[in-house]
């Protein structure tokens, strides 16, 4: 592909948020470049988020990239909760109206966005790092980047910041401007991906004296799962062993379940930040996804705000495309940090509920399970937790 250097739509940054905006924008007709600092395989095979909401699937639909999704995605109408060695299951069809959650790995979604914007050579250029966003308070924004070996600029209407959480877009927001909240967690997640068929129909969410633990999957015969370590650890310090014995110990339950074993193939060690920076927007640049918050995984929220951030901004071009005003991308911001803080309380909700702080007291403990209790005496409780996980309309 060409070096454009003028664009209507620069985005920076090709994961999940970069992506799916392009797309939206170019079956909108509207111009964009989307620049990427990594190369295609590096971005294709980043193993993070897994679970899709309704309202991603939804848009994915509605843009013709959910053909694969369709076909490969695991439609999954609940999840269960474990703790106490009791399970318990929050059926989502009947607390949410009909919604429910994809299976379905974001490195498969960014997989899909790639290739469709390769089918229709939308401009995607791979390998080329952005050193600075300037002119964010002018008409026309300029990317700084550089691409084989050479120093370029892309001149732009709007600039969209999708670099994520390290990303360089946020510092084009002058720091009087920004207001950033942020919480870190004393415990990381271990996440492993193992070549065995998951020993459930559904997710395990388990609480348990020796921390937390999740079962989630890739496919019928990949099975995903997390543990909940304390911040630090190096993942080369655990035994296969090591870790199937901790997962079934934290897994257990009265009754007899058992978790299948097989070969680890991948493992890392993940720490759990939640964070937002207000406003999400400042003159011509946006920030979208994790560029703008992040939360932390529990519940699954973070590929899917991405999602929403884009999809409520693709919206506001298409408006200022077809009236040349600019109040959707004005309320921009506001619009999305609504739907951004339901997801951190959420978020944070599931983890402080799920996970056991090193300083934590026996009393707290006795209010985790409480709360646990009363998600499963309560179709009030269970339907609050599901529609937050099935996820909240798109404004
Ligand atoms: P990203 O996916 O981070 O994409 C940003 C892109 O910008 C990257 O491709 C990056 O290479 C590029 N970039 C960065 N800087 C520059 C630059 N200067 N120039 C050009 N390009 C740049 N969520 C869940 O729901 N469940 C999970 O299990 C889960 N696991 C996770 C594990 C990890 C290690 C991480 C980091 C996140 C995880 N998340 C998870 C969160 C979820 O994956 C993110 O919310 C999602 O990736 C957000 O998408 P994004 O496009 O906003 O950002
Ligand atoms: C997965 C990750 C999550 O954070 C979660 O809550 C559920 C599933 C996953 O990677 O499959």
């Amino acid at each position: 592909m060409t070096t454009p250097s003028r664009t209507t739509v620069g985005i920076v940054g090709g994961g999940p948020a970069g992506l799916l905006l392009a797309r939206l924008l170019h079956r909108a007709g509207a111009d964009c470049v989307v620049l990427e600092a990594r190369n295609r395989s590096y971005v294709e095979e980043r193993q993070r988020a897994g679970i899709l909401e309704q309202g991603t699937v939804d848009a994915l639909r509605a843009c013709g990239a959910a053909e694969r999704l369709d076909r490969e995605g695991l439609v999954h109408n609940g999840i269960e909760l474990r703790w106490n060695r009791r399970s318990h299951r929050v059926d989502f069809p009947s607390l949410t109206g009909g919604r429910r959650v994809w299976v379905y790995a974001q490195t498969e979604v960014v997989k899909d966005l790639i290739a469709l914007s390769t089918a229709d050579g939308a401009p995607l250029l791979f390998d080329a790092q952005v050193t600075a966003v300037t002119g964010a308070d002018t008409d026309r924004p300029v990317i700084h980047y550089t691409h084989e070996g050479t120093a370029r600029t892309l001149a732009c209407d709007y600039i969209v910041g999708c670099d994520g959480f390290h990303g360089v877009a946020r510092k084009a927001i002058p720091e009087g401007q920004l207001h950033t909240f942020e919480r870190v967690y004393p415990y990381s997640w271990f996440g492993i991906l193992a070549d065995v068929p998951p020993s459930c129909d559904e997710l395990i969410y388990a609480h348990s004296p020796r921390g937390f633990a999740l079962h989630s999957m890739r496919s019928p015969t990949v099975s995903r799962l997390y543990l909940q370590v304390p911040n630090g650890t190096d993942p080369a310090s655990w035994s296969d062993q090591e870790i199937w014995d901790e997962l079934e110990t934290r897994f257990a339950v009265d009754g007899g379940w058992k978790l299948a074993r097989g070969p680890i193939t991948q493992r890392a060690v993940l720490p759990m930040r939640s964070f937002v920076t207000e406003p999400m927007r400042w003159g011509r640049v946006l920030l979208a996804g994790d560029a703008a918050h992040i939360v932390p995984p529990t519940g699954a929220k973070g590929l899917n705000l991405a999602a929403s951030d884009v999809i409520v901004l693709a919206r506001a071009f298409a408006h200022w495309t077809a009236t040349g005003t600019t109040a959707a991308l004005d309320a921009y911001s506001n619009t999305c940090l609504q739907r951004v803080w339901r997801a951190q309380h959420f978020s944070s909700f599931m983890t402080t509920t799920l996970h056991t702080a090193p300083d934590q007291s026996p009393f707290e403990t006795r209010l985790q399970l409480a709360q646990l209790d009363r998600v499963a005496a309560s179709p009030h409780a269970a339907a609050e937790l599901a529609e937050n996980y099935v996820g909240l309309p798109v404004e």
